[in-house]
């Protein structure tokens, strides 16, 4: 049996303390988090702290706590003789004090609330100690189907593709919904072609599976959508992804 200890509250956090409840080799043995009201959802099957300085022995301590603040809680388990992980895309393995350190990065969106199937999700794992390594590879193989040996400076370039393709797509869903509700019609018409573009995916490249007038170049309709937007940011954008996919596919014009 793994014992770990998850030390924040938030997002992550929930997440993966209900996917450990659902593993038999698992045991949560204590959740640390400065957040009183926020630590009284961990109560009912696990200890609970909100003192840093009273952290239980355990295997694996899970840091999941904002990415600018991983040294400096890590710093509290300097004496442990645990893994210490972060669950970060973006920080280096190296932002952990302790000396046994590691990386248990999910690749996936959470959100509060919008419950997840972990099985199929990515886990990212990283540590100095080869031990450590298999006894993280042990603790996502609990969880997860998806677990990958990914190296710190690997990890920041796919967190940054991460953010393309899921942030910023994200953003661009908002620019949708928004025009749709200018002219008074629901964003619900979208979802289908939403759906449609990320099943495309599954099966053929992004070069291939791009359409549209930018790919096309077809001017008068660039225009026109242009005339049709109101704010600058939308007009930049517009005109600025409409170039890169222009440039991408010049060669097919
Ligand atoms: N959410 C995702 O989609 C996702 C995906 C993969 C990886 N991650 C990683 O998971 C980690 C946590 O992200 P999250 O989305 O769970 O964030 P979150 O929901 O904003 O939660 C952040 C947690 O950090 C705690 N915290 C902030 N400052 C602190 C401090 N000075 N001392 C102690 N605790 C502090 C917060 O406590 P309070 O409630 O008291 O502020 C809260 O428990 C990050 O490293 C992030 O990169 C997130």
């Amino acid at each position: 049996m793994l014992k770990i200890v998850i030390l924040g509250t938030g997002n992550l956090a929930k997440h993966l303390y209900s996917a450990f409840a659902g593993a038999t080799n698992v045991d949560v043995v204590q959740v640390v988090g400065r957040n009183g009201e926020a630590l009284q959802q961990f109560s009912t099957h696990s200890p609970i702290s909100n003192d840093f300085n009273a952290i239980t022995d355990a295997d694996v301590y899970v840091i999941a706590v904002k990415d600018d603040v991983i040294g400096e809680v890590s710093k509290h388990l300097s004496n442990k003789q645990g893994i210490v992980v972060h669950t970060s895309g973006a920080i280096s393995l190296k932002a952990i004090q302790p000396m046994n350190k590691g990386v248990f990065y999910p690749l996936q969106t959470f959100t509060k609330g919008k419950t997840v199937d972990f099985s199929s999700i990515p886990i990212c794992i990283e540590a100095e100690e080869k031990q450590s390594l298999e006894t993280l590879r042990t603790l996502a193989a609990s969880i997860s189907e998806n677990v990958h040996h990914i190296d710190s400076e690997q990890r920041k370039k796919l967190h940054l593709a991460a953010v393309f393709v899921n942030n910023f797509t994200n953003y661009l869903y908002g620019i949708g919904e928004e025009l749709c509700l200018e002219e008074g019609l629901s964003f619900d018409l979208l979802k289908p072609l939403i759906m449609e573009t990320a099943n495309k995916i599954q099966t053929i490249s992004p070069k291939e599976a791009q359409t549209g007038p930018a790919r096309r170049n077809d001017i008068k309709s660039k225009e026109e959508h242009l005339e049709l937007l109101n704010k600058p940011e939308h007009i930049t954008l517009y005109k600025l992804l409409s170039q890169a996919i222009k440039q991408a596919h010049e060669k097919e014009l």
